[in-house]
């Protein structure tokens, strides 16, 4: 017994002497220490052996472990620190290379405007209206019948309008208009709030129009309102959305939904005012509709017009964004070009 102990432990040592790296250690540690190894057998069977042999075997097969752990843990110490030197060096970092570049995404110019547009009017009291209350997926109902846009009406017609096929009266809306309707009768006046969204027209795609485009829609309902609140409202938007003081003027028109009804127009920011390609040599830019609420609308919506009166308004995100930027085809905003896009 005592000759095959030294016998594991020469094999010990001649294994521990050809180590070489710290994987080495653990396989050497496996073989002579593990539960599962010749040493560790001879422990287990020391039961049965006689008093005498238990204490000289016992006594032994200690040393002996206790001699090839230590041994082990020095080439372990040993073997830990080159081989982490080592990975140190092969991976040292040179802090004077350029670093990697991770290009990063942009808010989408439309988005950046309809932000813009959204803050300034936050910032004259007004909010937005909850997505429920500005559907993309309209009924003719929201979008023209309770608009006061007669049925024989143009815009009804199904060039300019997306049917489905959901129901012969469900469309994709062709204006935020709806949303004026579908707030008014979720609450009750003072309302004041906006609705930033999608608007679908089946028209031929051109520099000009586009199948989808975005619209922001507003409205106003309380005692009193008058306008010149209107007019006050819009004039205060537009110096903050151009900037600086530029002339405006209120042009009358016709909506079936506001009575009396009003396209403004802003001086041309790119010829300022003298004519040019843009303003077709006007001097004059449009930019958006509005007027007084209709009280027939009121009425649709069981909000008495002796006692209140309210302005709405409709303008295009695009419009606004292509008058500010310069950008002179709408197409650009939905082609999705990394280079267009980064401009802004
Ligand atoms: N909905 C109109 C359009 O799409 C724009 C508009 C005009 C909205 C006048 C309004 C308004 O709220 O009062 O052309």
């Amino acid at each position: 017994m005592k000759e095959t102990l030294e016998k594991i432990h020469k094999n010990a040592l001649d294994a521990i002497s050809n180590i070489n790296s710290t994987a080495d250690v653990e396989e050497v540690r496996n073989t002579y220490l593990s539960r599962k190894s010749e040493l560790n057998n001879i422990k287990k069977n020391l039961k049965d052996l006689s008093n005498e042999d238990k204490r000289i075997v016992g006594s032994l097969s200690n040393q002996i472990t206790k001699d090839i752990e230590e041994k082990l843990n020095e080439k372990y110490q040993t073997f830990y620190q080159k081989e982490l030197n080592e990975k140190l060096e092969k991976e040292r970092i040179d802090i004077t290379l350029p670093g990697s570049f991770t290009p990063y995404g942009k808010v989408h110019p439309l988005t950046q405007t309809v932000d813009e547009i959204v803050e300034i009017f936050k910032g004259m009291g007004f909010s937005l209206v909850h997505n429920e209350n500005s559907p993309e997926v309209e009924t003719e109902y929201f979008n023209f019948d309770m608009l006061n846009i007669p049925k024989d009406h143009p815009a009804r017609d199904m060039q300019d309008t997306f049917y489905t096929k959901v129901a012969p009266n469900v469309i994709l809306r062709s204006q935020t208009s709806g949303a004026q309707i579908h707030e008014m009768l979720n609450s009750r006046p003072p309302i004041r709030v906006i609705a930033p969204g999608r608007v679908y027209r089946c028209e031929s795609v051109s520099a000009r129009k586009n199948n989808l485009f975005h619209q922001i829609e507003g409205l106003l309902v309380d005692k009193d309102i008058t306008f010149a609140d209107l007019k006050g409202i819009m004039n205060e938007f537009l110096r903050l959305y151009f900037g600086s003081a530029r002339p405006t003027r209120f042009r009358s028109s016709f909506f079936p939904f506001t009575e009396p009804s009003a396209e403004i127009d802003v001086q041309c920011i790119m010829c300022e005012g003298k004519g040019c390609r843009v303003c077709s040599g006007t001097g004059w830019l449009e930019i958006l509709g509005a007027g007084m609420v209709d009280p027939n609308v009121l009425r649709n919506v069981n909000i008495d017009p002796e006692v209140y009166t309210g302005f709405a308004f409709g303008m295009g995100v695009e419009r606004l964004a292509m008058l500010k930027w310069g950008i002179d085809d709408i197409r650009l905003f939905f082609n999705n070009d990394a280079r267009f896009l980064k401009q802004f």
